[in-house]
């Protein structure tokens, strides 16, 4: 393991920081401890000093930063003899991979933002951490500025979660605040995501629910102690909300908002983790959440409902929670220590279709005697009973919309295929499931 190295600055052992990426998050992340040195020295006993800045690109950056060398050889800094602990917030997974095995490898603590890298391949890198006895942290990989991985990780080892609802994406969270608050459409409210910075030009990875599936998979790791990666989410994203749907939710008293939902059951253990939109009553905590705002809500049988709430992206904020664990591993390497992240045993999952919910649909029909009949006898005959439904007219065809009570996503998806063959049904519009009624 590496040791703080012990010159004394101020009679205060130093630890040399290598900070790999020096975009949005790491110029925060660099700036931030410059502005808090003295009092985290005061508070910790430990000073910080970054040493080295690796960047991709050197005609975009000053040589130095402060007392640090700016270098373009991302493993060099991962490896280099004045760096004792390595902050990881380049991004991408191949490089960024690579930079953490350097650097656990040669016994330094290492600190990420790196949701797509930890949520394919945690067990590799906690294995690699462990092995060594160094920390592995990454509180900013999930909600940016939220603190929620050390919480779940440390205060709530112990308590039986039963589920943790999230908005843990800003940018899905401004369009759909802006679809519900001025009626935009889906494509001109992610355009003004667009031009505020909160989507990227290419929004796939918002849009489509894979970054919060990313998150989703790390949060269940820590919520239910079973190993869970990416690929073990069902993600569908915003790209098919209408502005008819939203319209539809509110009025039977719902806001829609992407959720990441990691669910276990706790007869068998077998856990749910998704991504969808969901129908959230207005009066559920998730409801008030607006524009980029990130929360989660943690739903334990001890604790009760705990509810997360703040900035999930943006330089300060993620800078904020790097920072914390830096002071943590930093701390750790001085006394010879490190956290524990636990162990994960495998997960078995909950079929897809097994999952039960309330769901809105909507179907466009013809408007004449015994339509209604035939639709509500295909729910009928699929056991999903109906709790709330309403008709409106579209010139000589209907709007009908159901609100279906607890039913499996399997009996749902048979009433659709069932639509989809009758004569009088033109149109199987939106199919949103309902949380918090
Ligand atoms: N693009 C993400 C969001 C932030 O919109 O929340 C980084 O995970």
């Amino acid at each position: 393991m590496a040791k703080a190295n012990s010159a004394p600055q101020g009679h205060l052992p130093t630890v040399r920081i290598g900070v790999v990426g020096h975009g949005v998050v790491g110029s925060a992340f660099t700036a931030l401890v410059a502005r808090q040195r003295d009092v985290i020295a005061a508070r910790t006993g430990v000073q910080l000093e970054v040493t080295r800045i690796a960047v991709s690109d050197a005609g975009k950056h000053p040589t130095r930063v402060g007392s640090a060398d700016v270098v373009t050889d991302a493993l060099a800094v991962a490896a280099a003899a004045d760096v004792d602990l390595v902050v990881e917030v380049m991004g991408g997974t191949t490089l960024a991979g690579e930079v953490i095995r350097t650097a656990l490898e040669s016994g330094k603590p290492v600190v990420t933002a790196n949701k797509a890298l930890l949520a394919a391949r945690s067990a590799e890198l906690f294995k690699i951490a462990d092995e060594r006895g160094i920390d592995l942290l990454f509180e900013a990989a999930v909600c940016g500025g939220i603190p929620l991985i050390r919480p779940l990780r440390e205060s709530l080892r112990g308590e039986p979660i039963r589920r943790v609802l999230g908005i843990v994406n800003g940018t899905t969270n401004y369009i759909l605040t802006k679809m519900t608050e001025s009626g935009s459409d889906y494509s001109d409210a992610l355009r003004e995501a667009q031009q505020l910075g909160y989507a990227e030009a290419d929004p796939t990875a918002d849009v489509e629910g894979h970054d919060a599936a990313a998150k989703i998979a790390i949060i269940a790791n820590f919520a239910f102690g079973v190993h869970v990666v990416a690929d073990d989410v069902s993600a569908e994203g915003i790209s098919r909300i209408s502005a008819s749907d939203i319209a539809m939710a509110q009025k039977f008293g719902y806001v829609i908002k992407l959720l990441g939902v990691a669910e276990r059951d706790s007869d068998t253990g077998a856990v749910s983790v998704r991504v969808h939109p969901a129908m959230v009553g207005l009066k559920h905590p998730l409801a008030s959440v607006r524009e980029a705002f990130n929360a989660v809500l943690v739903e334990g049988e001890a604790s009760g409902s705990l509810m997360f709430y703040g900035r999930g992206a943006g330089g300060d904020p993620t800078a904020s929670s790097v920072l914390g664990d830096v002071i943590d591993a930093a701390v750790n390497l001085r006394k010879g220590t490190h956290a524990t992240l636990g162990t994960f045993s495998k997960a078995t999952f909950t079929s897809p279709g097994e999952v039960v919910s309330e769901f809105m649909l909507t179907l466009e029909v013809a408007d004449k005697p015994g339509v209604l009949h035939a639709v509500t006898g295909v729910f009928a005959r699929n056991k999903v009973s109906i709790r709330a439904a309403e008709q409106d007219g579209i010139g000589s065809d209907a709007r009908l919309v159901f609100v279906t009570h607890d039913a499996r996503t399997s009996d749902v998806q048979k009433c659709l295929d069932e639509f989809q063959r009758l004569d009088v049904v033109s149109k199987v519009g939106g199919v949103i499931r309902i949380i918090g009624a």
